[in-house]
């Protein structure tokens, strides 16, 4: 399984608006000052050429049956349904985290939500090996805030777990944007085989470090 949350390309209507430092687009309400991250500028179609590589590499990772699940936000939205399905994969579904409660603005909806759009290599078993389950289409969990933040967009260990529960026992689960290590962590905790990636030495830090964390932690405890 592919569990994937690259960067969004997001946080402006225009393109000098998401030219901007990671930090200025997403972090202006927490006052926390966390490394900036890679890849978060491109326009639209850009977006969509560059993610159609990524998923296409994904794709032939995957053995028939597997399963991708990839986070973006409304403004990529219809590029990674695109690029998903340009790649070969049977696109499934989007399911929405509600996030708890964002910045709002007068007079426009809030954007509570983000997005997992989701997807199979081919048929899949259903469920894997996992048990005959129904899986919801909505998850209402709440971001990481403040100073429990250690990654600008950082997702939530238990919303991870949550998704991962429709892959088998026995998959390895790889996330290639895995930034702080949130899905590295939420394997470890159910027991899984994972394989993460990191392009800021920074982020591949934390991530490595938090994974050791949680091992120890493990280990203690058994
Ligand atoms: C949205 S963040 C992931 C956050 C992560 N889910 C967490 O909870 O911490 C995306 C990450 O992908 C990294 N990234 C961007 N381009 C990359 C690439 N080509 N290869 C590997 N990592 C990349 C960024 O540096 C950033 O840390």
């Amino acid at each position: 399984m592919f569990l994937m949350d690259p960067p969004y390309s997001s946080g402006g209507i225009t393109l000098s608006a998401r030219k901007q430092p990671t930090g200025k687009k997403y972090l202006n309400r927490d006052g926390t000052s966390l490394p900036d991250f890679f890849g978060d500028a491109m326009d639209s179609r850009a977006y969509c050429f560059y993610m159609r590589e990524v998923l296409f590499t994904a794709f032939n990772k995957t053995k028939p049956g597997g399963i991708l699940c990839v986070f973006i936000d409304w403004r990529n939205l219809p590029a990674m349904s695109d690029a998903i399905q340009m790649s070969g994969w049977t696109w499934r579904g989007i399911l929405a985290w509600d996030k708890g409660t964002t910045r709002g603005q007068v007079g426009r909806f809030r954007q509570d939500c983000e997005f997992i759009v989701w997807a199979s290599k081919g048929k899949t078993d259903n469920p894997p090996d996992c048990g005959a389950h129904i899986f919801p289409g909505c998850y209402h969990i709440s971001s990481v805030i403040g100073n429990k933040k250690i990654h600008q967009t950082q997702k939530p260990v238990e919303l991870i777990k949550r998704l991962l529960k429709i892959s088998g026992d026995k998959w390895t689960i790889c996330d290639p944007f895995m930034g702080s290590g949130t899905t590295g962590v939420a394997c470890l905790q159910m027991g899984r085989n994972f394989v993460g990636f990191e392009l800021s030495k920074e982020y591949y830090a934390v991530a490595a470090d938090r994974l050791e964390e949680q091992q120890a932690e493990q280990v203690h405890n058994t």
